[in-house]
């Protein structure tokens, strides 16, 4: 079992990594002076203020104020955990991620995740291997249209019938029970009463952006009920936030332009089968907004196809609404819908790719796709109809973040109804305002909220020149003094001492679990010296500390001179005393 990633290692990669390569390699970025710059990729922008300093190894946005070393990044901009940032990382420096010797209970986390993903491979294989035996289930593949080629680069597997498959087959048995339940590929009605979740299906993995099997979908050969099964959340799978077959389109196209969301897994696989490789599926859901995004952060297009039914225009436009949020200049989302008692499975086999494809070049523009299905519903002609109009579309509108596009949309909207533009902005309802999209705990600006005080200039300092400590005591007093940030700074300073050549973001990044880690963020975005010289700094250091010893010095003696009156000192806080007094 996977242990706990050393210490050591993490404070390396981080000093080995370079924030600059890490970012431009998912961000572009300009060189200006001696930072670099782009649009960032947090918030909707047209002029960079997106800020990435090489010196600092930190990145900084003067617009939104996300802010953060490379892992931070990673961890924000890919959605991954700190373990997977750091292994994300490691991978992109070809570092293997070492491991120490399983840790105790509260280090579980990453382990038991580790366990999942092992125990889930493990399955997939032993599915696949049954597909290969079954002509029952290759049969019903291949009535489907599918080639074995297409079957293997989706995994394509097939769960036997009877309950106790996997009981029968994993070994170490005693060992794995619980990994396989809590994978959810056993259930357990009552104690030691187990059995499959999937029996006498065929098997769909679910891979993650990484390639690793996270969960299934399962579907029944011809008929029964339900047609499919799917694995529950778990620990490494969240339906709301996965798509089938992102990571099979990404392996499969290389420069992916843009991308298909489709209903089931039938059809991303059908249309990878007749060369439309860019097709993804979600899991059995509404597609959210978190999926919408992952989904932008990879291409600029994103194409939603759905039956042309009632049920299809309804989930289409639940899709609209979830992408209104993540619209950004330069994204394009479209809608194509199919005709009745079509999905793309059965069309693209019977038309071929080239129709399809036409199709979906023909695709609805988001904005003709809303205001069309407005206007369904009112008398665009009578007073009356422009009002509902303007009261069903201003909410919508408003969830677009600030862009050419969104201004677009209320100009036509202006037309629509026959009201400027800006009077249909200027008068905002309740739903309006709260429908506006707002990055969820927006960082505050910097510099301007934390207060300048000599304690936090120390702490500053030492932070962003983490050797300064290696030059410099701090009096060991100050980890229990009682006045505001002393702990911190000397925790710091222990740190530091303890591990000579960290650097500035390792440091950091060691504070990311703790309350102070906001704090040390923003300071870790002052600008400290106004020198480059090393003598210098020191010194600057040096007078910092030294105020602050006096600090604490003056503290001290207000402290010891109302105990004094109030009963007593012993011989030490005596001795203490006098020598404060003659100061
Ligand atoms: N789905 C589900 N549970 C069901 C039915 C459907 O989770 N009981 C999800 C599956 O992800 C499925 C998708 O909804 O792939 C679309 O369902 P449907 O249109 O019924 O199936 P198809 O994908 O067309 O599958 P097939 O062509 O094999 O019938
Ligand atoms: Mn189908």
């Amino acid at each position: 079992m996977a242990g706990r990633i050393p210490q050591s290692f993490i404070d390396d990669l981080i000093a080995r990594a370079d924030i600059v390569e890490v970012i431009n390699a998912r961000v572009p970025l300009k060189k200006k002076g001696r930072e670099y710059t782009a649009c960032c990729p947090f918030h909707n922008e047209k002029t960079p203020s997106f800020t990435v300093s090489e010196a600092k190894q930190f990145y900084h946005c003067f617009g939104c104020g996300a802010h953060g070393t490379a892992i931070g990044f990673l961890m924000e901009y890919e959605h991954l955990d700190f373990v997977d940032a750091i292994e994300t990382l490691a991978a992109e420096y070809h570092l293997e991620v070492p491991r120490e010797d399983a840790g105790d209970q509260s280090r579980r986390g990453p382990d038991q995740k580790q366990a999942m993903y092992d125990i889930l491979e493990r399955v997939s294989q032993l599915y696949q291997q049954q597909l290969r035996q079954s002509s029952k289930a290759i049969d019903y593949l291949k009535q489907r249209g599918l080639s074995g080629e297409i079957a293997k680069r989706y995994q394509l597997g097939y769960a036997p019938d009877g309950w106790h498959f996997l009981l029968e087959n994993i070994d170490d048995k005693a060992l794995n029970i619980n990994k396989l339940k809590s994978s959810g590929l056993i259930i357990e009605k009552s104690p030691g009463k187990r059995y499959d979740r999937f029996r006498d299906r065929i098997m769909f993995p679910i891979l993650d952006r990484r390639g690793r099997t996270i969960a299934f979908g399962g579907r029944v050969i011809d008929q029964g009920e339900p047609k499919y099964l799917n694995s529950p959340d778990t620990p490494v799978f969240h339906k709301g936030y996965e798509l089938y077959g992102f990571y099979e389109a990404r392996q499969a196209v290389r420069n992916l332009q843009r991308i298909v969301v489709v209903e089931g897994y039938m059809d991303v696989v059908a249309l990878a089968q007749n060369g439309i490789e860019y097709a993804v599926a979600t899991l059995g859901t509404a597609t959210t907004s978190d999926q919408i995004q992952k989904l932008f952060r990879s291409v600029h297009e994103v194409i939603f196809c759905y039956d042309g039914d009632r049920a299809g225009q309804k989930a289409a436009w639940r899709a609209l609404e979830n992408t209104l949020p993540v619209l950004r200049d330069g994204l394009e989302a479209r809608f194509l819908f199919l005709p009745e008692g079509e999905d793309p499975d059965s069309l693209v086999r019977a038309e071929g790719r080239d129709a399809f494809e036409s199709r979906l070049n023909h695709a609805v523009p988001l904005s003709e796709f809303l205001f069309s299905h407005l206007l369904e519903d009112v008398d665009a002609g009578s007073m009356d109809g422009k009002a509902r109009l303007a009261n069903e579309a201003k909410p919508l509108l408003a969830r677009i973040p600030e862009s050419v596009f969104r201004d677009l949309m209320y100009q036509r909207l202006s037309e629509l109804v026959g009201i400027s533009q800006e009077k249909l902005q200027a008068t905002r309802t309740a739903a309006e305002t709260k429908a506006i999209h707002q990055p969820a705990d927006l960082p505050a600006p910097t510099g301007k909220d934390v207060k300048q005080n000599a304690t936090r200039d120390a702490i500053a300092l030492m932070l962003q020149h983490p050797e300064l400590a290696t030059e410099t005591d701090i009096p060991d007093a100050f980890a229990t003094a009682t006045i505001q940030g002393f702990p911190l700074l000397h925790e710091l300073y222990r740190t530091i001492r303890e591990n000579p050549a960290i650097t500035s973001s390792a440091l950091l990044e060691r504070w990311r679990d703790k309350k102070e880690f906001a704090i040390l963020q923003k300071l870790m975005q002052r600008n400290v010296f106004g020198t480059e010289e090393k003598a210098d700094q020191v010194a600057v250091f040096g007078d910092a500390i030294q105020r602050l010893v006096m600090k604490y010095k003056d503290e001290r003696f207000e402290i010891l001179e109302s105990r004094l009156k109030q009963g007593g000192l012993n011989e030490t806080e005596l001795e203490e005393y006098k020598s404060l007094l003659a100061r």
